[in-house]
């Protein structure tokens, strides 16, 4: 995928009301975004198709049978011992390094790729011209020859954006050293700016210098991630509770009452959308990381012998679904995670990355884990209830000629092998496709916009932003143009838009050039604009215009409604 430059396009995104920052007139808040009129749309269509894709019309399963899914909408704030049980307010947390300088907080895991991507001073130094070599090559290659530009930097730019980065506050034994060591061939990569930042090389060795100010940063230590807050008005420990970073967990302290009010046999899934709020240390990359953003999750139920099948099944229906809804195959990659990245509950997950255009890597869009019996177990063990298994009545029934009584319980005081017990009774293995909601949105922008060369009405060439997202994700479906504002179109044009609007987002536009009232349409996204003319009040036929090849055809007002029908309709 081409790359875009992302402050262009949160500017295009804020500009047409996709997204916004979060309190953007008090300056903005790190890693909390607001959806505007148009976004608000798409994001609703992506939790729709899900919803409907996964939950109430999810594909057969492996042996063409039918899936049986059910929903949930849980709290946000849980009794924290779920957490507990989870593992979250142990374990949730990323290695971390706090600035000596600034007091600025990285993540150390990310610390280079945020050093490139987002630092002012690495930016602002990666471009200074060294002569015959940029910066860039030397800190990637080697045969940096003039170190004159180098000595102006740290004079004049230095001070403005890296006020804490030790060349710049020492200015003189520090390149001295550094081009003696450079020229040796000593220094490679990112210890170029390692050996920047570093105050005294021979007592210190080489330190990480922050993206913020160029100072030294700490040792890395745990941060746990998990946003708190306190439950009435006594602000205690005892009182402490956290916003759910997962809706996963909701699903999991529901499975008994789920079971028991729907009389569900396995294998069954329960899915669930809805806010997840994780504290990052550096939210990033626009809304890909963010602190607060929704997740639409599935935990699926199934017998453990079966749940290799399952996890495969899973893999592949979540990979296709992105595609039918028009992302490029050849954009989502599956990456099988290893086993050192594995989360503390899976026993194995596929990654379904997506090449984001920010980032030379892909990046995750959606996790699909197999949970293992992880969570039921935990939950059982620290909540008492020893009802979190299931018990296989078709396969009890089935058997019961083996026995010499149809009680379980009965049959217990026999004191059956486990192996037996285990045929009957046993904690089901879970399967979970985890996507986010705000990254599709992200990946569905991205992958939408496009920058066109068009002829206007005279001939000249002028650039066409088109958004082309697919039209069940598209915020507004049509649009309803009276050509002009007389003979009768206004009156013809509002009354389609009425017989519309109760079906499909649609918009009515009677402002400026018709040319013009189509390339807003375009940025917007929307597929269809449908225009009334003169030939409308004589014969009740329109245009129609397709938004990706710009083609119009004449159809009869009253095909139009079944026309917009069948473009929507998932397939
Ligand atoms: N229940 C499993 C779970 O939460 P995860 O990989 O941590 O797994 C699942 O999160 C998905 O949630 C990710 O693939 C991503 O789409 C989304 N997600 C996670 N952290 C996010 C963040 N900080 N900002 C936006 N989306 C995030």
């Amino acid at each position: 995928m081409a790359k875009i430059d992302m402050a262009k396009f949160a500017k295009f995104c804020k500009d047409m009301g996709f997204i916004y920052q979060s309190s953007e007139i008090y300056g903005g808040i790190n890693g909390f975004w607001d959806y505007g009129p148009l976004g608000v749309e798409l994001k609703k269509n992506i939790k729709d198709a899900w919803w409907l894709d996964m939950v109430r019309n999810p594909p057969p399963g492996p042996d063409g049978q039918e899936i049986r899914m059910v929903g949930l909408d849980c709290s946000i704030i849980m009794n924290p011992k779920v957490w507990v049980a989870s593992g979250h307010v142990s374990t949730f947390a990323d290695p971390t390094r706090k600035c000596s300088g600034c007091g600025k907080f990285t993540r150390a895991d990310q610390l280079w790729d945020i050093l490139r991507t987002e630092s002012e001073w690495m930016d602002s130094l990666l471009s200074i011209d060294l002569g015959a070599q940029s910066v860039n090559q030397v800190a990637f290659t080697l045969g940096w020859t003039d170190f004159s530009t180098l000595r102006k930097w740290v004079r004049n730019t230095g001070p403005k954006v890296a006020k804490n980065l030790a060349v710049v506050k020492n200015p003189d034994t520090i390149l001295k050293n550094f081009e003696e060591l450079f020229r040796t061939g000593s220094l490679i990569k990112e210890d170029v700016f390692r050996f920047l930042a570093t105050e005294n090389v021979q007592a210190t060795g080489l330190q990480d210098p922050c993206p913020a100010c160029g100072a030294p940063l700490g040792e890395p230590k745990q941060v746990s991630l998990m946003f708190e807050s306190y439950t009435g008005l006594d602000k205690t420990d005892d009182s402490k509770v956290y916003l759910r970073p997962e809706t996963a967990q909701g699903i999991f302290v529901n499975y008994r009452n789920v079971l028991d009010s729907t009389r569900l046999k396995l294998p069954f899934g329960i899915a669930q959308i809805g806010k997840a709020f994780r504290n990052e240390v550096t939210p990033r990359n626009f809304t890909f990381r963010s602190r607060e953003f929704e997740q639409m999750e599935i935990e699926f139920f199934c017998h453990p012998d079966e749940s290799m099948k399952w996890y495969q099944y899973w893999r592949d229906v979540r990979k296709k679904w992105y595609s039918t809804l028009g992302i490029n195959s050849s954009n989502l990659v599956p990456r099988e995670q290893g086993k050192e990245e594995l989360a503390h509950y899976s026993i194995g997950t596929t990654d379904i990355e997506y090449m984001f255009p920010f980032s030379d890597e892909p990046q995750e869009l959606e996790g699909v884990a197999h949970r293992g019996s992880f969570d039921l177990t935990a939950h059982a063990k620290h909540s008492g209830n020893d009802k979190l298994n299931y018990f296989d009545d078709d396969r009890w029934q089935g058997d019961s000629a083996k026995r010499s009584t149809n009680s379980f319980k009965e049959w217990l005081k026999t004191n059956p092998p486990a192996e037996e017990l285990e045929k009957y009774q046993f904690v089901p293995h879970v399967i979970e496709p985890s996507a986010g909601a705000d990254r599709f949105t992200l990946a569905v922008l991205c992958e939408a916009y496009s920058e066109e060369e068009v002829k206007d009405a005279k001939g000249n060439t002028e650039t066409r932003v088109v958004m082309k997202f697919h039209p069940r994700l598209a915020p507004i479906k049509a649009a309803i143009l009276p050509l002009v504002n007389k003979d009768g179109m206004p009156e013809k044009a509002m009354a389609l838009y009425r017989s519309l609007k109760p079906h499909f987002n649609v918009f009515y536009d009677d402002k400026g050039a018709v040319g013009r009232r189509y390339r807003r349409q375009d940025e917007a996204g929307t597929p269809f604009c449908i225009t009334i003319d003169g030939d409308t009040i004589k014969d009740d036929t329109v245009t129609i215009r397709e938004r990706d090849s710009m083609q119009q055809r004449r159809i009869k007002i009253s095909d139009v409604r079944g026309e917009l029908f069948e473009a929507f309709l998932p397939k």
